[in-house]
């Protein structure tokens, strides 16, 4: 039996992810992102690989039916899961703006309509500065609320610029950076720790030595 089990995120970090996990000798041989499998075993298996959606990830480690996870730290904002986000792997970087149409007014007192895949970040955000807002949660195509007139501004993730550059929305704020994180379950950690932290070191030689 696997001793560990790691979710991973689908999506665009999950071949960087693997090739940072190859580097570090943590290699799984029958991964292919277009087989329909979910299921994979590092070469002598004592890691189980499953392969899930992004936004899932921190509910398996949560769970504990994942020991680690790798996945977005916008994802782990959002999920306000209660785990340990113990490495910065510093790929998929990005971050969250807030982007609107034109310049509104963001004044303490002037509620504000948010359109968001990440509503619990955009509350918060929101809630420092004072600001009351509804938030509308969307699961993508975020940029088109302001365009239609549905949303007065966004918090959404900015890669290289260009899907807000080519809607015509400005920023107006930076939240918070991003970039794709090792998250631990907290029982694992402490029943499986030299099993873990064999891995973070493994991974963290990697890291340091690029
Ligand atoms: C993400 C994000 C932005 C876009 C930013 O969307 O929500 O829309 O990427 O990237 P850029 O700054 O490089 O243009 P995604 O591609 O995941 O698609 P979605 O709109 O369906 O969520």
């Amino acid at each position: 039996m696997a001793e560990l089990t790691l979710a991973l995120a689908k999506g665009r970090t999950a071949i960087d992810s693997l090739r940072l996990l190859k580097k570090a000798n943590i290699i799984f041989p029958d991964f292919d992102t277009k087989s329909r499998k979910l299921v994979f075993y590092n070469k002598d298996r004592s890691i189980k690989l499953i392969y899930v959606k992004a936004v899932d990830v921190t509910t398996y480690v949560e769970q504990g039916a994942a020991d680690i996870g790798i996945v977005g730290r916008d994802n782990i904002l959002e999920a306000e899961a209660d785990i340990y986000e113990l490495l910065d792997l510093h790929l998929g970087k990005c971050r969250f703006v807030v982007a609107s149409l034109k310049d509104i007014p963001m004044t303490k007192g002037t509620s504000l309509k948010v359109a968001s895949k990440y509503p619990n970040v955009a509350k918060k955000y929101f809630s420092r500065k004072g600001i009351p807002v509804e938030t509308i949660k969307l699961n993508g195509s975020v940029e088109l609320a302001p365009i239609i007139d549905m949303a007065d501004c966004i918090v959404d993730i900015v890669e290289t610029g260009s899907t807000i550059k080519e809607n015509g929305l400005t920023i107006l704020d930076n939240v918070e950076q991003i970039s794709t994180r090792l998250v631990v379950n907290k029982a694992s950690f402490a029943t499986k720790t030299n099993e873990i932290q064999h891995f973070i070191d493994q991974l963290k030689a990697v890291l340091e030595d690029s």
